[in-house]
């Protein structure tokens, strides 16, 4: 709830590297240059991410090939920021798959400084997982091969061991859709009416340059929020029923959903795919990482109704004037809606807790020289924490015993589920497969899932991109042996064709 002070902010800026430049949000707020006259919330247009083509396509796989550059955009009206994109934009290309097709990605890496590629929510092989030891350096590129097996929304982005926050904040983040033909045969807005929403948070200079300041190394949180890299847009919707691929982005923050009208948001997807039924809620949290999938039925409000999808807040954020808000509705035209929201969406065999072979536990906290650590230990990538057998069902219990920070799970390879937290069950709207679990101040949250389908090494860690950078990351090993993760390296410039 605190908000920092403008000589914090001082000390802070400078701390980073010897810039003054003051975040734009802590100006003087009489001052030209203050987000609030340069941006007002809701003036912005909503647009999506391109979908990329496949440079080539054969009878099982689609070859698709990223950029990964700097680039010049405009994100604040009239001025220029630095980002580190994807194909040079921020968000980078959504990627759409279906199940069961292979792609192969070839991403380039045109920085001067390394990165590398994790596929968030894919079952990828060791050596495509993106390791956070396996770099792409400059002027490299690597081909990651992805089964896509499973119809979920995912992401793309960078995991360099220490360097993630920065890279993801840079820019380095983007949507990757699986279907399949059961979803796409329910009865569910499709098309332009099924939209991604990539929420993340960013501080800019005056001049617009993004301020990267993890230097607490607890969080970092801007105060203007961006849709898809657009601050607060507003979209035009017609009256009807939306589906909304919701995903965190953000470095740490960790938002309350809500609409503004107090109707109900109903989630129909978590993490790995749809749910097994739609759950009605006035509110929820999602933490960075977690995907949620919501329809809003804008049905019910008359032309001319605005609906703001607001942040109710939840504790460890930091607030600024209008961190409260995400993205407005103008319902400005009338459409017929064939969609429906099936009351069976899919089956889900949820696993029964009585088929567990083990328990794990994991305490998560910061230790006495201020790092992050799962059981006291970070980042070594020569230590092995758990070794579950190739199908075994284990239970893992994660542990924050303070109220002074929340940490979003997140474990590689696997879908699992919530068994419960602090004893009771989870959120309705968290009952589906995930791969991220919120685990807030002073839970205990238990989570069961099937080591499967690749044996190896994959990590897991907290999703507060400045915990895992410092140190809160280990790494489990599924089976004996397995494909080494850093058997298949980057390889030089040119590449040859595909
Ligand atoms: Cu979204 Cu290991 O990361
Ligand atoms: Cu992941
Ligand atoms: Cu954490």
């Amino acid at each position: 709830m605190k908000k920092i002070s403008r000589r914090e902010a001082l000390r802070i800026a400078a701390l980073a590297g010897g810039s003054i430049l003051l975040p734009v949000g802590l100006q003087n707020r009489g001052s030209a240059q203050s987000v609030n006259e340069q941006v007002k919330p809701f003036t912005l247009a909503f647009r999506t991410p391109p979908v990329l083509s496949p440079v080539r396509s054969d009878s099982t796989t689609d070859y698709y090939q990223i950029s990964i550059q700097k680039a010049q955009v405009e994100i604040l009206p009239g001025l220029k920021t630095e980002v580190w994109g994807y194909d040079s934009i921020f968000p980078g290309p959504t990627i759409k798959q279906r199940k069961n097709r292979q792609s192969i990605v070839r991403f380039i890496n045109k920085l001067d400084s390394h990165t590398l590629v994790h596929l968030h929510g894919m079952a990828s092989l060791p050596q495509y997982d993106g390791y956070a030891e396996d770099k792409i350096p400059t002027e490299h590129y690597k081909d990651y091969t992805y089964p896509n097996t499973n119809a979920a929304t995912l992401w793309y982005h960078d995991h360099t061991v220490g360097k993630t926050s920065l890279n993801i904040y840079m820019g380095l983040a983007g949507m990757y859709i699986v279907q399949d033909d059961d979803e796409l045969n329910l009865p569910l807005p499709k098309g332009n009416y099924d939209i991604p929403v990539i929420i993340q948070d960013k501080q800019f200079a005056s001049d617009g340059s993004l301020i990267f300041n993890n230097q607490t190394q607890i969080r970092l949180m801007g105060d203007v929020i961006t849709v898809n890299g657009v601050p607060w847009p507003r979209m035009e919707v017609a009256n009807r029923k939306y589906r909304f691929r919701v995903l965190n982005a953000s470095i740490s923050r960790s938002y309350k959903l809500g609409l503004n009208t107090g109707d109900d948001l109903t989630v129909i997807g978590t993490d790995a795919g749809l749910m097994s039924a739609p759950v009605n809620t006035k509110d929820m949290r999602i933490a960075t990482g977690e995907r949620y999938e919501l329809i809003i039925d804008f049905s019910k409000y008359p032309i001319g109704t605005q609906v703001v999808l607001q942040n109710l807040g939840l504790p460890n954020n930091d607030n600024f004037s209008n961190t409260d808000k995400i993205m407005r509705f103008d319902v400005v035209r009338s459409e017929t809606d064939d969609s429906l929201i099936p009351s069976t969406l899919r089956n889900i065999d949820f696993i029964p807790e009585s088929s567990a072979v083990r328990t794990r536990d994991f305490t998560v906290a910061r230790n006495s020289s201020g790092m992050w650590v799962i059981n006291g230990k970070g980042w070594d990538q020569n230590r092995v924490d758990a070794n579950p057998q190739l199908e075994d069902v284990e239970i893992w219990t994660f542990r924050n015993n303070t109220n002074r920070s929340f940490h979003p799970m997140h474990v590689h390879l696997i879908d699992a589920q919530i068994l419960d937290r602090n004893s009771q069950s989870p959120f309705a709207y968290e009952r589906g497969l995930k791969d991220v679990f919120y685990v807030g101040e002073n839970e205990t949250v238990r989570v069961i899932g099937k080591f499967r389908p690749h044996t190896g090494k994959y990590m897991y860690h907290c999703h507060n991109i400045v915990h895992e950078d410092h140190d809160m990351m280990g790494q489990f090993q599924v089976g004996e042996g397995g494909i080494d993760p850093l058997s298949s390296p980057a390889q030089p410039l040119p590449a040859p064709a595909f």
